[in-house]
């Protein structure tokens, strides 16, 4: 499932006073089993672009797909269908729903599969043991510590065995131990042949030996060749 965008932009507030271009032509492949590390100062566009790839949101200006699937210009009906089946994302903000509890959380992506009850938690529970949080399953988010609330955005994305793991920045709130352990967690998913695309400025994950390719983002666009390429 080769991943392809092809002059990409994304300007937000297109043509009002409060108008950002946070993406100018990006153009770039990504092959299935990679692992790719997007790097760039705040602001760069880093969360725009995780955002396009993981049809979270459309861009305003060129094209995009995912496989044989054409993402640029979609119906959001057809986005969200092709995120569900496509698409683990570890959103920056987690975007946990604070009043439910941690097993609600990580096991909703199955909720619209239709997956029963039972199959859920026996899903999610390997998963959470793995992250360390199976304790706190019962806990409702607002009452998790921010390494917790990580983790279960993490087991979140995880849940549903996607072909394309996105995350951004998955360890900023993780003590080193922990973000190795998600780092070798995606680098398993990596060796099974899946797509792992992580934003990150954490050396830990950047030089990861499972990473394959590092690309930078600066004002938006990809630079040619990103700092420290190896
Ligand atoms: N929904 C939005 N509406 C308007 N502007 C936005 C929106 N989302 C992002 N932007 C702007 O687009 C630019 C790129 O934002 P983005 O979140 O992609 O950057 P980033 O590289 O992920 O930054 P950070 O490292 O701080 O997370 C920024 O200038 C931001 O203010
Ligand atoms: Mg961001």
């Amino acid at each position: 499932m080769r991943i392809v965008l092809d002059q990409v932009s994304k300007v937000y507030n297109s043509a009002q006073p409060n108008e950002v271009v946070a993406l100018e032509r990006v153009s770039l492949a990504i092959d299935k089993g990679e692992m790719v590390c997007l790097e760039g100062p705040s602001g760069s566009g880093k969360t725009t672009l995780l955002s396009i790839l993981g049809c979270v949101i459309a861009p305003t200006g060129g094209s995009a797909s995912i496989g044989d699937k054409k993402i640029a210009r979609l119906p959001d009906h057809f986005r969200t269908s092709y995120r569900r089946q496509l698409v683990g994302f570890v959103f920056q903000h987690f975007n946990l729903l604070e009043e439910r509890s941690l097993l609600e959380n990580v096991t909703l992506p199955l909720y619209p599969l239709g997956v029963s009850p039972r199959v859920r938690r026996e899903r999610a529970l390997p998963l959470l043991q793995r992250l360390g949080i199976d304790h706190r399953r019962d806990f409702p988010v607002r009452q998790l510590s921010g390494g917790e609330r990580q983790r279960a955005a993490i087991a979140r994305a995880l849940i549903n065995d996607p072909p394309l793991l996105i995350a951004d920045e998955p360890t900023a709130h993780l003590d080193r131990p922990l973000a190795g352990e998600i780092m070798d967690i995606f680098a398993a998913l990596k060796a099974e042949g899946r797509t792992v695309i992580i934003a990150s400025h954490d050396p830990l994950v950047v030089t990861h030996p499972a990473v394959t390719r590092r690309l930078a983002l600066h004002g938006g666009r990809l630079l040619a060749d990103p700092p420290g390429q190896r």
